[in-house]
């Protein structure tokens, strides 16, 4: 028996896993995110700990034996999160997020001091990443930077509380900007140009990897026999791909959770930062992933939700199943900046075409066509890496709407495949590294892919009309930095 814990942005999702991989039970809790200033999102990392323990109570309540025989635990989480921790591994301030937007001139001030950090971590500086955070709380919270003794990542904070040591796994580790990614290690180089040093973090992991062990008076609040092993684990999108066994390269995916990807599982690097691909070393050793990455996809179908005061469900129903023709309103999904293609923290989402005539169902269509379109520019920034996409499966809540993954494959012109419990992707894949720490057993062999359950393919005439749409929908973009 295994747990996949996946510490996202909206919530904490735990799952129970067998050793048939049947997911026998499911647990989630909410989780508040902060916006102390325009494009600033922090949480409380105090939060994650009480929502994870929240979903293990209650599967120790329901589901006593199958907790009795957890033998591994796999943690995947939120990516890029800075939490920076005291000398007694206390957090001194709210986590600064993936999506936080503050640290765009730390970004600029960080390439310039350090010329090799494209070339070795793979990745442009960018606010979302972890590096720049430091410096923005160097320069605007010197005390809280002159206390850091610790920077961890969300799930490695998580970790460290479930079993008191501080680990990283590569993948998640790679977000940071601390990375070299074809080493798989820190680089010195980077820390130092954020004024830190390897001191400052965790020890490194693969994903698949026995990391640590839980604490035994956990290990006896949840039933356990004896205290699980915990896995390096990964990074929610490399989790993502572990749990639909996208770990080959030519195993595209789309994820359509809170933020949205583009990802491709590679045996080599093909880095493209300079059209924002982000690499990522993959859960799995010897593999990266090279992705591109949008900070806004089914967040923007809970904004307009939120907006029109309904459910999302409620919101979709009337689209029916298929598109007729694209809107004739159009929507930016920059509600939080964007990284692929702009890199530009500072851009804002915008509607265009409304008129006197324009239903609601026409701005719900546009809002899920913007976040298409936006997957459209990360497939031609992979594509001038190399990476030519056939046809893509989809994780994350979003792709719980045929009519947005119809959208998708008529955007993309190229096949959509759905999941069966496509939405628990990330926690699947953790409770699978979590099983290859334990077992041992070969990757390929544990990591298969899971049946699916529909393929949404192109329709000619539809993709004709959206591939007209593109580059007028490209032309509302204004950069802001
Ligand atoms: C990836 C990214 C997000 C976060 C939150 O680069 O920023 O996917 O991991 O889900």
């Amino acid at each position: 028996m295994y747990l996949g814990i996946d510490l996202g942005t909206s919530a904490v999702k735990t799952v129970l896993v067998d050793d048939a991989q049947r997911v026998i039970a499911s647990e989630s809790r909410a989780l508040a995110t902060a916006s102390p200033q325009p494009g600033y999102y922090e949480q409380d990392p105090a939060q994650w700990i009480d929502a994870t323990f929240a979903t293990l109570d209650a599967l120790k309540a329901s589901h006593a034996g199958a907790m009795a025989a957890v033998e591994g635990i796999g943690l995947s989480g939120q990516m890029h999160g800075a939490t920076l921790l005291d000398a007694s591994s206390k957090p001194l301030r709210p986590c600064i997020l993936w999506n936080d937007g503050r640290s765009g001139e730390e970004c600029r001030v960080l390439e310039q001091r350090w010329p090799a950090l494209r070339a070795v971590t793979g990745n442009k500086a960018m606010a979302g990443f972890t590096a720049p955070k430091l410096l923005w709380i160097a320069t605007h919270e010197p005390d809280i930077f002159a206390a850091t003794k610790l920077v961890l990542l969300p799930k490695a904070y998580l970790r460290l509380v479930l079993s008191g040591e501080a680990i990283e796994d590569v993948s998640d580790a790679s977000g940071s900007l601390w990375l070299d990614a074809a080493r798989r290690d820190w680089s010195d180089a980077a820390l130092a140009a954020t004024g830190l040093s390897r001191d400052h973090m965790p020890r490194l992991v693969e994903g698949c990897a026995p990391a640590t062990t839980l604490r035994s008076e956990l290990a006896r609040r949840w039933g356990m026999a004896r205290p699980p092993i915990i896995a390096g684990g990964a990074g929610d999108n490399p989790a993502g791909a572990v749990g639909i066994g996208a770990i080959e390269p030519g195993t595209a995916f789309v994820s359509l959770g809170t933020s949205g990807a583009l990802l491709a599982p590679t045996n080599k690097i093909a880095a493209n930062p300079d059209r924002v691909v982000h690499t990522f070393c993959h859960a799995i050793p010897g593999m990266w992933i090279q992705a591109g990455a949008i900070l806004s996809a089914a967040s923007c179908l809970a904004w307009v939700a939120r907006l029109f005061g309904v459910a999302e469900a409620e919101l979709l129903a009337p689209l029916g199943a298929r598109p007729q023709a694209p809107s004739p309103v159009s929507f930016l999904p920059y509600l939080a900046g964007e990284r692929t293609p702009h890199d530009d923290p500072a851009v804002r989402g915008m509607l265009d075409g409304l008129s006197h005539g324009t239903d609601r169902g026409a701005i719900v269509q546009a809002v899920l066509e913007g976040v298409a379109f936006a997957l459209a520019d990360c497939r031609d920034a992979l594509a001038d890496a190399g990476i030519a996409i056939a046809d893509a499966d989809v994780i994350g809540g979003g792709s719980r709407s045929s009519f947005w993954l119809a959208v998708l494959a008529n955007v993309l012109n190229v096949p959509i495949h759905r999941f069966a419990g496509g939405e628990t992707g990330a926690a699947f894949g953790a409770a699978r590294l979590g099983r290859l720490a334990v077992t041992g057993e070969a990757i390929a062999a544990v990591c298969t892919r899971p049946q699916r359950v529909e393929t949404l393919e192109p329709d000619a005439g539809l993709t004709d009309a959206y591939v007209e749409r593109l580059p007028a929908w490209r032309e509302l973009y204004r950069p802001r930095h």
